[in-house]
């Protein structure tokens, strides 16, 4: 498909967003079981929940515009999810995985805020106000977990420097 119109620009962004969206949905699980912290787990099923209901909020949208979305892969999201399995390949501890899943929660919840401030901002110049609400669903649930999941990556961090401080100490102790 060629794309010379805002409108067109527009349904590949969607169709964009829908790839993105379906691989968050399979990458979710994954992170729920990887999660130490029950507070991170629920976080985690919660949003899979949400997910879901992104992925209608932008079956709704195209069906407004009477569109379908082309077969596409956001490569944005694609590359979010390479991170999480390069990080695989370290063999990292259960901590320093959770740890890094939850800074990878927060770059993908941000790039979902950038992607849907864009596409409301398109709707509403689209003259598309019912797009532009259902967009927003979204764009304010990303936001929620982005400040969810920042919260936990604070405790999170926070534990576990309390928790290589007592190690330290435990091996200095040793040594004396
Ligand atoms: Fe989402
Ligand atoms: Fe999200």
């Amino acid at each position: 498909m060629s794309i010379s119109t805002t409108r067109e620009l527009f349904s590949h962004e969607l169709a964009d967003a829908m790839s993105a969206e379906q691989q968050v949905l399979k990458m979710l699980p994954e992170l729920q079981k990887e999660a130490l912290h029950p507070e991170l787990k629920q976080a985690l099923k919660d949003h899979e929940g949400e997910t879901k209901q992104h992925v209608k909020n932008l079956q709704a949208v195209f069906k407004q515009l009477g569109d379908s979305p082309e077969e596409t892969t956001c490569f944005g999201m694609k590359g979010l999810a390479d991170e999480h399995k390069a990080l695989h390949e370290e063999k990292p501890s259960p901590e320093m995985l959770e740890m890094a899943n939850v800074t990878g929660a927060i770059k993908t919840e941000h790039y979902e805020m950038v992607m849907y401030t864009d596409l409301v901002q398109m709707a509403k110049d689209l003259g598309e106000p019912e797009c532009a609400q259902l967009l927003q669903e979204n764009l304010d649930q990303e936001k929620a977990m982005a400040k969810r999941v920042d919260a936990l990556s604070k405790t999170i961090a926070k534990e576990a420097k309390s928790r290589e401080k007592e190690l330290v100490g435990a091996r200095n102790g040793r040594r004396a």
